[in-house]
């Protein structure tokens, strides 16, 4: 079995591949080539706590994985991560784990390359700036998949939490200056998406983060955070101005995001404004951008398949390259 720690994924597994991988499990999920039973929970009740079990199984690739996360508020007070996550790979052709991977990491890398993939298909081609909104755990990966999917001259840079966002930034001057782009601070998230082409959005918020009236037509969102009908990052506002709403998984995007499940109840959308899957863009069966003019939105929550290939891609790079500490 092999261990592969975050400094070994980065050896062997960049942004880029991330990305890839993510087209690829997109693909797959769309086409109904993945097994993925619903995720198991269980409430650690006296420590305040929840364990999460998220499995999938794709059998063309000959693998699966299970992401272990959990959420234990009260891990701060001791020092450790609120959130720490561990990915169990299994050798498809035998049932074997044969990889433990840092599951914070290959989180942090697939929700970036969903992004990265979305704005890859859909943003205009010559793109220049960039908003990015939330400066937490997943900004940085977020952060590098969309100046991987564009050649952007400038990116703005909000949170709510002005003296996290400037650290940030310094930070990202810093570890991102191999591409040419240039990190900003925006003291609000209208300065921020103020004449942007490419939007994330990554927060934990509970309301709109933006005013939808003023993003700039042709721009494309890639809408992170909301993965609860209680979470909301959208503003209903560019969803009715949006020429299209695209989902990673429609089934998962309904039942979960408060960012499409309170403008649908609140009749500001409706069933008919949603456009499909980016699988099925990826897979030329619907359109993705036809002019340059269109304001797009791709909302993602998350899906297994996306650890599933992400995991096994990272692994055989890192068996070809003799990465990683046997056990
Ligand atoms: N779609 C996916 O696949 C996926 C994967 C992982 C995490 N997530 C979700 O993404 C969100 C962000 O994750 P994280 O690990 O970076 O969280 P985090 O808690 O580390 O950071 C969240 C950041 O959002 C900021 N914020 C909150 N409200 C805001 C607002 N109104 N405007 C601007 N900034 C605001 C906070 O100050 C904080 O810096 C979470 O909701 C998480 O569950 C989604």
């Amino acid at each position: 079995m092999l261990l592969l720690s975050k400094k070994d994924i980065k050896e062997v597994f960049t942004m880029r591949d991330a990305i890839e991988a993510n087209k690829e499990a997109f693909k797959i999920y769309t086409e109904g080539k993945s097994t993925v039973p619903l995720r198991t929970t269980i409430p650690a009740t006296k420590q305040e706590g929840t364990m999460l079990f998220m499995p999938g199984y794709i059998e063309n690739l000959d693998c699966a994985a299970v992401k272990i996360v959990s959420v234990f508020p009260r891990n701060e007070e001791k020092g450790k991560p609120v959130t720490p996550a561990t990915v169990l790979l299994l050798d498809g052709t035998t049932g074997e784990v044969c990889s433990i991977l840092d599951g914070t990491y290959v989180t942090q890398l697939r929700t970036g390359a969903a992004s990265g993939a979305a704005l890859d298909i859909l943003a205009i081609k010559n793109a220049k700036k960039g908003a990015l909104i939330g400066t937490g755990g997943q900004a940085s990966a977020q952060l590098e998949a969309m100046i991987e999917s564009r050649n952007l001259e400038e990116v703005y840079i909000y949170d709510i939490d002005i003296e996290k966002t400037k650290k940030f930034v310094s930070q990202m001057n810093q570890e991102l200056s191999n591409y040419n782009t240039k990190f900003n601070v925006a003291k609000t998230s209208d300065e921020a998406i103020e004449n942007a082409d490419v939007i994330i959005t990554v927060t934990t918020a509970k309301k709109p983060v933006f005013d939808g009236n003023k993003v700039k037509k042709g721009a494309t969102i890639s809408a992170v955070g909301s993965y609860l009908p209680t979470m909301q990052e959208l503003d209903p506002a560019v969803l009715t101005r949006a020429s299209k709403i695209f989902f990673e998984s429609t089934d998962a995007v309904l039942a979960e995001s408060g960012d499409i499940l309170t403008p649908l109840a609140d009749g500001i959308i409706s069933n008919d404004d949603f456009n499909g899957e980016l699988g099925q863009v990826i897979n030329n069966e619907i359109a993705g951008r036809e002019n340059d003019e269109e304001i797009i939105v791709f909302k993602t929550v998350g899906i297994a398949v996306q650890d599933v290939v992400t995991a096994k891609k990272i692994y055989d790079n890192a068996l070809k390259r003799n990465i990683g500490i046997n056990w």
